[in-house]
């Protein structure tokens, strides 16, 4: 049981829930409803509870749970869902009080595993900041994979700040609204990948269906894109898996940076993990992010700082690369990735 306060604070200080109506509501009605906090304190240790318990009711929702709540939720009703009004509150709160057995079971046992799949843009950045330098091969790691859907960025369609860009042919396309993409470089030049590999917790099972199911759920209601997005991207996955390996970054790391062929360079990319590593951890954790680079020179891009505000003035998540020259941001981007204002700063990254 995680302390009340601390779970309070968390739906009262949440960000980048900008695109849910819905979950902006919500986090009010959870911060300011004692049954709701005690409930969501139950979520498993270092994980966000606002992600964690949204999650597990949606779950619920979508596998068919009948009740009055599915009506707020597009994604289960279509475009007939109620807009908030003022019984959403309470028929959130009805639902977590005639359900608490099952939300208390998918909070102890699952975590919060988003995979979003736009955000493979960040590990196609890194890949196309390394080609400045080098044709490869180079080796690439993602810490907090999820189900490794975005181990497969070179092989996605995009459109960045409206230009298209990578395989034209994919069942996924993701569409990114940069303002000002002077600063990214070639995203159609990328070097040769050597190896690919994902480290998570528990990676999900793309041929389970629970699996996919709570993937599904950990999307927001009203984000039909994306959990479109989502199943096309795990259908591309489950036919050809990507490499996961099962474990804490912190104690599987070394094993997995010594596959890796000494001296090539290595792309490690994270994003929207270290915020569900325990803060205890945290420390433990960059150091395992760095002993990556210690076989070879290595290119560490972070989507985590959400506390950043891009030159345009809209919050968002800072992207920090860091390599052998130091830490720097290099853009402030949507938390989901709908959009991405490179800084200067990228310019002199490899
Ligand atoms: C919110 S998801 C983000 C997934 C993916 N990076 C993305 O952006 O779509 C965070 C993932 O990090 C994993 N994770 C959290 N702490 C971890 C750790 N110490 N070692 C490995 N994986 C971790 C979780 O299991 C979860 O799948």
């Amino acid at each position: 049981m995680r302390d009340i306060e601390d779970v309070a604070e968390a739906f009262r200080t949440a960000r980048g829930f900008g695109s849910s109506p819905l979950y902006s509501r919500l986090l009010t009605v959870v911060a300011e409803d004692e049954a709701l906090l005690a409930l969501a304190a139950l979520t498993r240790h270092g994980q966000q509870p606002t992600f964690a318990l949204f999650g597990a009711v949606h779950h619920l929702l979508l596998s068919g749970v009948p009740d009055p709540l599915a009506e707020y939720y597009p994604s289960v009703v279509g475009a007939a869902a109620r807009p908030v009004d003022g019984d959403t509150g309470p028929a959130f709160a009805r639902f977590c009080a005639a359900y608490s057995g099952p939300i208390s079971s998918l909070l102890g046992t699952r975590l919060v595993q988003t995979n979003q799949v736009q955000r493979a843009l960040v590990l196609r950045l890194g890949l196309a900041l390394l080609r400045r330098t080098t044709p490869g091969p180079v080796c690439v790691v993602e810490v907090g994979c999820s189900a490794g859907l975005n181990l497969r960025a070179d092989r996605y369609a995009y459109t960045v700040g409206g230009t298209p860009v990578g395989d034209r042919g994919s069942s996924v396309h993701i569409e990114v609204d940069v303002p000002n993409p002077g600063p990214l470089p070639d995203l159609d030049q990328l070097p040769e990948i050597a190896d690919a590999v994902g480290i998570d917790l528990a990676p999900p099972d793309l041929t389970d269906v629970d699996d996919r199911a709570w993937l599904r759920a950990l999307v927001w209601p009203e984000n039909s894109h994306q959990a479109a997005q989502l199943q096309a991207a795990m259908a591309e996955a489950a036919a050809d898996p990507p490499r996961v390996v099962a474990g804490n970054a912190i104690e599987v790391g070394p094993t997995v940076a010594a596959t890796l062929p000494p001296g090539l360079p290595r792309l490690v990319v994270h994003t929207a993990t270290r915020i569900h590593v325990p803060a205890e951890d945290r420390p433990a954790f960059d150091a395992a992010v760095a002993a990556f680079g210690v076989d070879g020179p290595m290119l560490h891009l972070a989507l985590e700082d959400d506390q950043l505000v891009a030159p345009s003035g809209r919050p968002g998540c800072g992207l920090t690369a860091t390599d052998e020259a130091g830490s720097r941001t290099v853009a402030v981007a949507d938390g989901h990735l709908a959009w991405l204002e490179p800084l200067p700063a990228m310019n002199d990254v490899a």
